[in-house]
């Protein structure tokens, strides 16, 4: 078990007219690492952001920033997302033929590897990609959207996944994403994540983002 868990703010629901306000505001509520969804409007439905966002982030924090790629043949952007200081990235199973190979050249670029999956993909196909990963998130909405309510057929995978990641003894970090609230995270700590993102449950919390994240917290004790 860790010493502390992780959580991460997703900036898709952060206010980008006050971006780094709000990047510095959720810092200083105890944010551990910032979660930036890129989307390209293939993978994904949706068209989000790109190198220079994670550059500007960078500009404003020196927490680690968690890119996750939901877009076609990331490979072709791994490098540029890097550059511009991105810590990890995380690539889809669903969109890389060679899984192995992209999460080699992720780490040859100095950056954490990480590998997700969709909500209809069994944990069976990343089992090969488990022993090269720094990180595997764990999507418990379907990929898109900010403000979706939680899978909660997804747990057992948390499940799965945590005792595949303790039979290799991975050092990875189990992360869950995906319609979190301080109703449910405490469910996701108990079926083996270390590492929560979370867009609305602190951008748009009603009493504010240090308060949203202040409640995850607690639910984590
Ligand atoms: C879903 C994204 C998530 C999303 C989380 O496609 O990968 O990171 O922004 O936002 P909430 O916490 O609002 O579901
Ligand atoms: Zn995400």
């Amino acid at each position: 078990m860790r010493e502390s868990y992780v959580i991460a703010p997703s900036i898709l629901a952060a206010d980008f007219t006050r971006l780094g306000e709000q990047i510095a505001e959720a810092e200083s509520a105890g944010a551990d690492w910032f979660h930036v969804d890129v989307m390209d409007g293939h993978f994904v439905s949706n068209l989000t952001m790109g190198p220079f966002i994670v550059a500007a982030c960078r500009r404003t924090t020196k927490l680690p920033l968690d890119v996750h790629l939901m877009v076609e043949a990331p490979e072709r952007f791994l490098a540029a997302f890097a550059k511009a200081g991105a810590s990890s990235l995380i690539v889809h199973v669903e969109a890389c033929p060679d899984i192995t190979g992209t999460l080699k050249t992720i780490k040859s670029l100095g950056c954490k590897a990480g590998v997700t999956l969709n909500p209809a993909t069994p944990a069976s196909d990343i089992e090969s990609a488990l022993i090269l990963s720094d990180q595997v998130l764990v999507l418990t909405v379907h990929p898109g959207y900010s403000g979706q309510e939680l899978m909660p057929e997804i747990i057992p995978k948390v499940a799965e996944i945590r005792r595949k990641l303790d039979e290799i003894q991975s050092p990875a970090w189990l992360e869950v994403d995906g319609g979190l609230t301080a109703a449910n995270i405490s469910q996701l700590r108990d079926a083996g994540a270390e590492a929560f993102v979370s867009g609305s449950a602190v951008f748009h919390y009603p009493d504010g983002i240090a308060a949203g994240i202040r409640l995850l917290r607690e639910h984590l004790q």
